[in-house]
């Protein structure tokens, strides 16, 4: 454990760079290992989720190397083809990240191998049926634990079988995991989103020559359609900078008085994008500058400056494109004036820590006034207090939340355990402390 306090600060000032993308990092991994050829990937999150997809891939036979060059690190993956996977030797370890294991499980799925997968403490206790169920539809066999957790063994189809398959939840991971599984079937994969859901997997479907037809459908969702059995080419992926971390340093300018931070690189996809959308909404002086692509995706320059923020009623339906940032947007609500409401959140409950839960806990500490909802939160802002010491629960984006807290309220913030924070955003208290935080070890 490596606790960790946040102390109150009068300025916050900078120019700061947030890692790479973390959903487009592990895809560029996985995309590379199933094509036929090197790819190359700059600006990849280094984070430890990440690493742990790595490592998985050269379990399954694809080579994944790491080379420093003059411009910084480039990774090269060697890819072994669409079908290619070979059996892992040993379990796969993946750690703390969802979306690595659910996307790699719609590998496994349609392999005729067998793979072993387990996880850390948080990861064992979340849900995967949601995943195994529609493989298992496409002909892969699993053995989990009770509640369908991991450990979990699956042994991959022979010969998939393509489904039509609605999301009961909206969830970009289970989205992706059938579609990554779709490429080893023959025939036509389609996924109906209800809602549609961060659009990474089509995109690099698309960039590395696969066949996805997307069809829009009444009330925002839709039905993406991949032929199955490509073979995939291999690319050059460059890698935003991840907007669900900069959701961090953003939120911290405008809590900060007098504040102003430039965050460079963001990703501003509009399935991402909710929390800023919302901030505005509350008052936040956010400007996208210098607006451009990178790697086929939107990026600008985010300049934020400090300002009071209101009260809003968050649109449930904007949830899936802000869906891991409403533990720092409840952070910034507990400073607005009035109450801020964020209904249609049930899917926190099932993140790395259940969300909603752990928010309402934490803020109460800190004196703030929370109710806590099935599936929201319902947060008074004012001057939130602080002064206590929050658990974290192995959760990074609970982890920062707070200690981004800490250096607005009365009094410190502490939190029990900053080490989870790797997963996502290495050198995340380095860069706050560069603007001018006081995070440090307590
Ligand atoms: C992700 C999808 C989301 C998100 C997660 C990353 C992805 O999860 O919370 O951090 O890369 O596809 P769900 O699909 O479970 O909503």
């Amino acid at each position: 454990m490596k606790p960790h306090r946040s102390a109150p600060v009068t300025a916050l000032h900078g120019i700061a760079r947030v890692p790479g993308d973390k959903s487009i990092s592990h895809r560029a991994l996985m995309f590379g290992a199933l094509a036929v050829g090197r790819s190359t990937v700059t600006g990849l999150l280094e984070g430890e989720d990440v690493l742990r997809t790595a490592g998985a891939l050269r379990a399954y036979g694809a080579n994944v190397e790491r080379v420093e060059t003059a411009t910084g690190p480039e990774w090269r993956i060697d890819g072994v083809g669409v079908g290619g996977l070979s059996e892992p030797a040993d379990v796969i370890d993946m750690g703390n990240t969802g979306t690595g294991v659910r996307l790699l499980m719609g590998l496994a799925a349609t392999h005729p191998i067998t793979t072993f997968f387990t996880g850390d403490a948080s990861l064992r206790r979340r849900p995967m049926a949601r995943v195994t169920d529609p493989l298992s539809l496409m002909g892969a066999r699993f053995t989990a634990r009770e509640g369908g957790r991991l450990p979990l063994a699956v042994t991959g189809a022979t010969t998939a079988t393509a489904i039509e398959y609605t999301l009961p939840v909206a969830s970009a991971q289970v989205k992706s995991a059938i579609l990554l599984a779709g490429l080893n079937a023959r025939y036509d994969t389609t996924v109906i989103e209800p809602e549609p859901t961060r659009d990474h997997t089509e995109n690099f479907l698309r960039a590395y020559g696969a066949t996805v037809k997307i069809e829009n459908l009444a009330r925002g969702g839709r039905a993406i359609t991949l032929t199955g059995q490509p073979e995939l080419r291999p690319q050059t992926v460059v890698v935003p900078g991840d907007p669900s971390s900069a959701a961090f340093p953003v939120v911290a300018a405008l809590l900060v008085p007098g504040a102003e931070v430039l965050v460079e690189n963001v990703g501003i996809n509009p399935l991402r994008t909710g929390l800023f959308d919302t901030l505005r909404e509350m008052g936040a002086d956010i400007t996208y500058r210098n607006r451009r692509e990178a790697g086929g995706e939107p990026v600008a320059d985010l300049l934020v400056k400090h300002g009071s923020l209101r009260g809003v009623v968050v649109p449930p339906e904007r949830a899936p494109s802000m869906i891991d940032e409403y533990p720092v947007l409840a952070v910034a609500a507990a400073f607005a004036s009035g109450r801020t409401e964020m209904r249609g959140l049930g899917e926190l409950r099932v993140k790395e820590s259940d969300r909603i839960a752990m928010m309402a806990k934490g803020l109460k500490a800190c004196g703030v006034k929370v109710e806590e909802l099935p599936d929201g939160l319902i947060v008074e802002g004012g001057r939130p207090a602080g002064g206590a010491r929050v658990e974290t629960e192995m959760d990074h984006r609970i982890a920062m939340s707070f200690l981004v807290m800490g250096l607005a309220t009365r009094e410190p913030v502490g939190i029990d355990d900053a080490a989870m924070i790797d997963t996502s955003f290495p050198g995340f208290i380095a860069l706050m402390n560069s603007l001018g935080a006081r995070i440090d070890p307590a």
